[in-house]
């Protein structure tokens, strides 16, 4: 695929998508058909986001910049969490929005992002408002307390935003969610202290996906 033919490519589903026009079936063939080296710049441009964000005062200490997530991790991690339409993914961090469109975008999940610093919540609600994305919403404020304010999320994606303390919290509030119903916590470039409600079913370098629940295989 030559520069040209992947951004008419990704203008034409810009324009799809702005006129709400496109089924999960079809966005995940069209960026599939797009050699995995060139999957960030096509969903950058169908999109509409260029150029990274600028970190704010609202960032607060210890806690870690905007950066996002590579597509094609996103995509496996989707895949390895069997996340579908039913499901509503929350990104604990979720910067400009990039990887909540997304994770609606292929699977048709409802979206919910947390966020800390405001000017990136606002270029993911103009993102959501561009892509007609009405399942796609942001909330602002600290993860490290507002994760057990969501309850309805089921799938729950960590891209590194913190660690520590605030992880620690954010593990204990998605224990307690887990007690209502099963859920799946995902993490990349995040090592998860060991819990026992939690159960790895897919991991490689950079990435960990856990469904809640004890393991019904002891050697799993
Ligand atoms: C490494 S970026 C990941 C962005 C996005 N999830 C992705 O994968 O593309 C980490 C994000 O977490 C946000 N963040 C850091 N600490 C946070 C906190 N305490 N509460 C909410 N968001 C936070 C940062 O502002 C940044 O946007």
């Amino acid at each position: 695929m030559t520069a040209d033919a992947l951004a008419a490519d990704a203008d034409r589903m810009a324009r799809r998508l702005a006129a709400g026009d496109v089924p999960p079936d079809d966005f995940r063939r069209a960026l599939t058909a797009v050699p995995p080296d060139r999957r960030d710049a096509w969903v950058d441009r169908a999109f509409g986001l260029d150029g990274l964000p600028a970190d704010g005062p609202a960032l607060p200490r210890g806690c870690v910049p905007y950066l996002p997530s590579d597509v094609d991790l996103v995509l496996r991690m989707l895949d390895a969490a069997e996340v579908t339409a039913d499901d509503v993914f929350v990104d604990v961090g979720s910067g400009v929005g990039r990887v909540t469109a997304l994770a609606h975008f292929v699977t048709g999940a409802g979206a919910i992002g947390i966020e800390v610093q405001p000017q990136l919540v606002r270029r993911a609600r103009a993102l959501s408002a561009r892509l007609n994305a009405e399942r796609v919403a942001v909330i602002e404020g600290d993860a490290a307390e507002l994760v057990g304010r969501v309850p309805i999320g089921t799938v729950f994606f960590l891209y590194c935003p913190f660690s520590g303390a605030r992880l620690a919290r954010v593990l204990d509030d998605l224990a307690a969610l887990a007690e209502a119903r099963p859920i799946r916590v995902c993490s990349l470039d995040l090592p998860l202290p060991p819990a026992p409600w939690l159960t790895p079913i897919w991991r490689d370098a950079r990435l960990l996906v856990c469904r809640s629940g004890p393991s019904v295989n002891p050697r799993a």
